[in-house]
């Protein structure tokens, strides 16, 4: 691994909140969002947990030029009522304890953005409230008669198929069509192999930094491993493992959880594939000789020794 810096990551080290990345998925995604960021259409973020639909969402409000607040909301955390009064307010006197007229999210993000994450679990009662606030581009807070203009710009991240939960009846399909005119996918890191050794030295860098560790080397090995495993819990599960690993000094590629199988992909099956091949060639060139093989190899015997008790157990 180079130890020399890309302006671009020294950038992301800088900006602990910015979404990078080289791989042409990501560029692409990212010229899109530069397209339509100053626009006022809302937007759909898609893609698995972990990916970084929180961060796109802040980046698209930061691109957006939009003079007021960012503002975001997890529609899964709040039960419908609560969900309603948060986002749109509630008059005085509404229900029980609604001593004082208050003001919701919407009217908070006037002139700014408002991310909607998890929209998926708005409840669907909520549903025809969220689509007259697009459409109309009006709210009425709860228990108020008056309508209410705004301007305010929605961004709303799904890590559920909102198709899927249309055809479910958990969705509706107006508010669908409405918030997806322009959708993004934040693809999953398996899909991005390539970015692996950038987003691991920027983690690596911002970690030891805030836990005031020197920053190790990062073997070819340890990027390799990282590129072999599938990630389910994608960027969010590297930073978490960088930093467990970090914390207990522990090489990178050492602790990874065993792969599995059921949701290998091709480029896994690629990459493990050929590194079993290549380990067994070296211990047949050295006619069984573990030490030797895993000195060719340029690893340790005990990280040999772990690789082949994993396979072991794998054929059993
Ligand atoms: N492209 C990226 N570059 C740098 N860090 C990222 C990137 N994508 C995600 N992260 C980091 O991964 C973690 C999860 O990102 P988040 O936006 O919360 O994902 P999601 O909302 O899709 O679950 C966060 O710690 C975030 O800082
Ligand atoms: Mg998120």
């Amino acid at each position: 691994m180079t130890t020399h810096k890309s302006s671009a990551l020294r950038k992301a080290i800088r900006d602990r909140h910015s979404f990078f990345g080289n791989n042409p998925l990501v560029v692409k995604l990212l010229d899109d969002i530069d397209r339509v960021a100053t626009k006022n259409t809302p937007i759909l973020l898609d893609g698995e947990t972990g990916t970084g639909k929180s961060l796109l969402a802040r980046k698209i409000h930061d691109l957006s030029q939009r003079k007021g607040p960012f503002v975001s909301i997890n529609c899964a955390t709040f039960s419908q009522h609560l969900l309603e009064t948060e986002l749109f307010g509630h008059a005085k006197g509404a229900f029980t304890g609604a001593k004082d007229a208050r003001k919701g999210l919407v009217a908070t993000a006037q002139n700014g953005t408002l991310f909607l994450d998890e929209i998926g679990e708005l409840p669907l009662d909520s549903q025809p409230k969220l689509l007259h606030l697009l459409e109309e581009k009006t709210i009425r807070p709860v228990g108020s008669d008056k309508e209410y203009d705004t301007s305010v710009r929605i961004v709303a991240a799904t890590n559920k198929r909102l198709k899927d939960l249309v055809k479910q009846g958990l969705f509706r399909a107006d508010l669908y069509y409405r918030l997806s005119v322009v959708p993004f996918t934040a693809p999953p890191l398996r899909d991005r192999p390539d970015d692996i050794e950038a987003l691991t030295s920027t983690f690596v860098c911002q970690l030891c930094e805030e836990h005031e560790l020197t920053s190790p080397h990062i073997s070819t090995e340890s990027i390799n491993a990282l590129q072999a495993y599938d990630w389910p819990g994608n960027i969010r599960e590297l930073r978490n493992h960088i930093e467990r690993s970090l914390l207990l000094s522990i090489p990178l590629h050492e602790t990874l959880p065993a792969a599995d199988t059921n949701s290998a992909t091709t480029n896994k099956h690629c990459l493990k594939s050929l590194e079993k091949e290549h380990i067994l060639k070296a211990i047949n060139e050295s006619k069984g000789n573990k030490s030797q093989a895993a000195k060719s190899l340029g690893i340790s015997r005990r990280t040999l020794d772990r690789k082949l008790k994993r396979w072991d157990q794998k054929a059993a």
